[in-house]
């Protein structure tokens, strides 16, 4: 065995567990399809920078998202649209650093794949070698298949996105519930299948009912990653500035924050900036003689 061979460890199919597992590699496709096998349920968070993607390598985190939902979490921008591919490549590279076990996906931003199978391509490419990543996410069930297609045989692990499609806000009109009616559920398992067939090897459904969020997860064989679609799929994920409380303002009906890290945040910046002000910081233990 040579120093770049995998140790035993490395290739072992799938760890026990895919949340704090115990491998010394990073969490594969095969191993999230172990988990829907055994009916492990497994957790996803976003991630933008090596810092704080570090914090939930450690946790255990099986899946670290790299969402352009950077956008408005982290850019400061309104929604997803202005994202960019370096923009991408860039923080998508710095969780790829900061991370050791997760599998870090990457997602397509707006503009960077609609056009052609061989953009979708191209990018996703720039996002393997320039970042690192272990995978890619694009949004869109039957609109998107052929660009699914060309990158699953090409050797790009793709996972989809369908349902609410944030990328699509403004022809959307805002951020709708999708799925209700019967048409609408028709299209949505219309859409699952789809990218299913093209080689997806996941897919998030995003703002549709329970039931029918339920209802595709049990028609797939594929693990489905819900955001606001209840408590039945096979994964969850959150955005992590919502999950931990940093958002500023209302987070959506399907968020649980778990921390206020805002309020943490903010109140050691004051009581910081407090004894700046009253002298009282530096203290002895902090300077040099
Ligand atoms: O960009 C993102 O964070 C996402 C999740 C909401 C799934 O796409």
């Amino acid at each position: 065995m040579n120093a770049s061979s995998p140790s035993p460890a490395q290739n072992q199919v799938s760890p026990a567990t895919l949340y704090g597992g115990v491998t010394n590699r990073r969490v594969t496709v095969r191993d999230l399809a172990a988990a829907k096998q055994r009916g492990e349920k497994w957790s996803m968070l976003t991630a933008y920078d090596a810092l704080t993607a570090g914090v939930f390598d450690e946790a255990g985190i099986p899946v670290l998202l790299v969402g352009d939902s950077a956008g408005n979490c982290h850019l400061g921008y309104e929604t997803t649209v202005p994202v960019t591919m370096d923009q991408m490549v860039m923080l998508s590279a710095a969780v790829v650093r900061g991370t050791k076990r997760a599998m870090v996906v990457a997602d397509l931003p707006f503009g960077s794949y609609q056009e052609s199978p061989a953009q979708a391509m191209h990018n996703a490419a720039r996002l393997m070698k320039e970042a690192g990543v272990g995978a890619v996410k694009l949004e869109g069930g039957e609109r998107s298949a052929r660009s699914i297609e060309l990158l699953t045989e090409a050797g790009v692990p793709v996972m989809a996105h369908i349902g609410l499609t944030p990328q699509s806000v403004h022809a959307l009109g805002g951020y709708p519930v999708q799925g209700r009616g019967d048409e609408a559920a028709h299209q949505l398992l219309r859409d699952a299948k789809a990218v299913q067939q093209a080689g997806a090897f996941s897919v998030v459904l995003e703002a549709v009912p329970a039931e029918l969020a339920k209802q595709v997860t049990e028609q797939l064989a594929i693990p489905t990653v819900g955001i606001g679609g209840g408590p039945d799929t096979d994964a969850q994920v959150l955005v992590w500035t919502d999950m931990a409380g940093m958002t500023a303002g209302r987070v959506p009906k399907f968020v649980k924050q778990y921390a206020n890290l805002r309020a943490v945040l903010g109140d050691a910046a004051r009581a910081y900036a407090e004894d700046v002000r009253a002298g009282t910081f530096p203290a002895a233990e902090h300077s040099f003689h």
